[in-house]
């Protein structure tokens, strides 16, 4: 039976196990998938033994997505792009290679599951951290019309659409030079829902048939959906979906096969409430 792991810290509230156990059933691979708790600076030491012992893939979660893309012995390039890897798989040859499933997991959430279009839309993302980092490459890959990345520090916005510049008409600005503007998806990719807060946005920056999306879940509707439904959003969805997504994106990696994500998500949406 391959093993497989989650590394993380904290690790105790991951759901991986239970979505990539419901994949398995549902496919019918072999496999065990658990979960681990990984001391601070020791993820390079960890990782190694884990597949010296015989394991076929990972996945690494907060904070080790960095050290994760130094461990990989070869990238992927939106994995390069993002900066960060959440998915280890051991190849054939003995390398490991690094991936990034985030980006592409939000993307599929958005057009398959919500059926939201990204060609030709105005997209607004909310912070400039390694989570908006992550999926700005996956989304421009969609054609939208413009990007633009609103930050608190505005220095981190600009400095993410000089870096994806290449990659379509992308923009760097503060919260308040979004002034006038309207977008058709606004995706929050700020940390500040975990602290029960909203970064400070108008109420007039929603186009008519405006899409909400907040990478954060949870049983309650977050400060930003809530804003968004206030503000007469079209649509609103949590990131709920992009978890399964990008759980479902690294099992196709791993095992070759892409599990059918609609009934995960629906499980794991009955167990927040
Ligand atoms: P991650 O890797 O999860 O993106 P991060 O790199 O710490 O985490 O980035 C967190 C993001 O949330 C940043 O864009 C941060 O804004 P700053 O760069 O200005 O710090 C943003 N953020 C956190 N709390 C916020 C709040 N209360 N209001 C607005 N933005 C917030």
């Amino acid at each position: 039976t391959d093993k497989y792991a989650v590394y993380g810290n904290p690790i105790k509230h991951s759901k991986s196990p239970q979505i990539h156990k419901l994949f398995a059933e549902q496919t019918g691979e072999h496999m065990v998938y658990r979960s681990h708790q990984v001391e601070l600076g020791k993820f390079a030491d960890a990782a190694q033994s884990f597949f010296d012992n015989g394991g076929k893939g990972l996945n690494i979660t907060l904070p080790f997505k960095l050290d994760a893309y130094e461990f990989a012995g070869q990238l992927s390039d939106r994995a390069r792009l993002a900066g960060a890897v959440n998915t280890l798989a051991l190849q054939g040859d003995g390398k490991i290679y690094g991936d990034n499933t985030d980006g592409a997991g939000m993307v599929r959430d958005m057009q398959h599951n919500l059926g939201w279009q990204i060609e030709g839309k105005r997209i607004l993302l909310l912070g400039a951290g390694g989570a908006v980092r992550g999926v700005i490459e996956p989304i421009a890959k969609q054609n939208p019309s413009l990007i633009v990345v609103a930050n608190r520090t505005v220095g981190k916005a600009q400095k993410l659409a000089h870096d994806f510049a290449e990659y379509g008409d992308i923009r760097g600005c503060s919260y308040e030079a979004l002034h006038g503007n309207q977008f058709d998806i606004i995706i929050n990719g700020t940390s500040a829902s975990l602290a029960g807060e909203l970064p400070p946005l108008e109420t007039n920056l929603l186009s008519d048939e405006a899409c909400c999306y907040d990478m954060m879940y949870g049983a309650e509707p977050t400060p930003f959906m809530r804003w968004s439904a206030e503000n007469m959003a079209w649509a609103v969805a949590d990131g709920l979906g992009m978890l399964v997504e990008q759980a479902a994106e690294s099992f196709c990696i791993w095992r070759g096969v892409r599990p059918k994500t609609r009934e995960v998500i629906d499980a794991m949406r009955a167990q927040l409430e």
